[in-house]
């Protein structure tokens, strides 16, 4: 399955959906003619999937390396950032390179980002191999990285020239990282197709390629809407806000637990806490809540984890959030299941302290 994505009219790239896509990279890396290629990974993804694509290049007769840091988000930071740039330039890598991310969202933002401004910029591909990366993070052009101010607040927005999403990649990938990505397509399901709710809940989260026909079908959902919005929106302007329902109070979930919770479970978390503040405003009806609660509960998704925060430090720590304007934190509120809440043409609205806290104290309640 192929989609391709325009950005801002000016950059078009494909998008590819499939089982063994050998063939489909070799074209993608002949495509931009480089001298050189360099593999980031991390040494998680490295073990399992590192030696293929070595050799798999080998065979195309370009010069490579594979260069790896360790896994986790603790290291999607700028110290990863400035290793990685220093082997490049120890090795002597110039213009005619190109950089390869083979792996999950961090390696894809950490290595995007080296990309986008190694040599003031060389071409990068994305080879996703964590659902969460093929649903959400490979696709658009965000890269960057975490620093003591919070998450992703250095970064660039640099596409890519191909995004490959090999299915047999997720062969190994652990139940936890299963539905730690299915929670980033579910977010861009709750605000924006509905319809892919239906499909989520059928993929078999301990052997996704059990259900692989279901699970490629979630995978192109995900990605026909994300594209869609980053095609309208490139730089996050208004509507691509949408995307960001559940990561206001994700973000700060994420930071508090020192990295430790992934993701897709803290912006689980935080769609939980999202809509209870969209009912609380009386936009969200009393229905749809309880049907989101319900939803997510499937995927281990309940408040249990936010009890070990402090409203007000969850408060606290959202004031630092990249989505703040004038001190105020703003939330995407949902409408309805599959619709966010716009006023006056805007996506992402300031909340009241007060509203947050009642809404994630009330979730705390047995
Ligand atoms: N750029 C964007 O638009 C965007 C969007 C959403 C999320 N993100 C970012 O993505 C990151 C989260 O991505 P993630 O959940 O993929 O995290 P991750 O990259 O840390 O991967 C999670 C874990 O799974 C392992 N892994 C990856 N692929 C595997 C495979 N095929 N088999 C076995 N193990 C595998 C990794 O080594 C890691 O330990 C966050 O930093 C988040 O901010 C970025």
């Amino acid at each position: 399955m192929i989609r391709t994505i325009s950005i801002a009219r000016k950059e078009s790239y494909p998008l590819i959906v499939g089982a063994n896509l050998e063939r489909d990279l070799l074209i993608s890396i002949k495509d931009i003619h480089a001298n050189r290629v360099a593999i980031i990974s991390d040494v998680t993804v490295a073990a399992l999937h590192g030696k293929t694509l070595l050799r798999l290049l080998k065979s195309s007769g370009v010069p490579n390396d594979l260069i790896t840091f360790p896994s986790g988000e603790k290291n999607k930071n700028q110290t990863t950032v400035t290793k990685m740039q220093n082997v490049l330039f120890k090795k002597r890598y110039g213009r005619d390179s190109l950089i390869i991310a083979l792996g999950g969202g961090v390696v894809g933002d950490v290595a995007g980002f080296v990309a986008a401004t190694y040599l003031r910029g060389v071409p990068y591909l994305q080879l996703p191999t964590s659902l969460l990366a093929m649903v959400d993070s490979s696709i658009g052009g965000k890269v960057g990285v975490d620093t003591l101010y919070g998450k992703n607040t250095i970064g660039a927005f640099y596409q890519p020239h191909a995004v490959l999403m090999e299915l047999n990649f997720l062969a190994k990938l652990p139940r936890v990282q299963v539905i730690n990505g299915l929670l980033e397509a579910i977010k861009t399901f709750f605000t924006s197709d509905k319809s892919g709710l239906a499909n989520a809940v059928r993929i078999n989260l301990s052997q996704p390629l059990k259900t692989k026909t279901v699970l490629q079908k979630v995978i192109w959902q995900s990605i026909q809407v994300k594209s869609s919005i980053a095609e309208r929106d490139e730089k996050e302007e208004n509507e691509r806000r949408v995307l960001n329902f559940g990561h206001t109070i994700g973000h700060a979930l994420e930071f508090l637990s020192d990295y430790r919770l992934p993701h897709g479970f803290a912006v689980g978390y935080g769609m939980l806490a999202e809509s209870k503040i969209s009912e609380l405003l009386g936009i969200l009806p009393t229905k749809d809540f309880y049907f989101l609660k319900n939803y997510l509960a499937h995927f281990d998704v309940t408040s249990e984890p936010m009890e070990k925060f402090l409203s007000s430090a969850i408060i606290k720590s959202t004031k630092g959030d990249k989505k703040t304007e004038d001190g105020h934190p703003h939330y995407v509120l949902l409408e309805k299941i599959g619709k966010v809440y716009t006023k006056n043409g805007q996506y992402a609205h300031p909340v009241p302290d007060a509203v947050v806290k009642k809404a994630i104290q009330s979730l705390l309640l047995k």
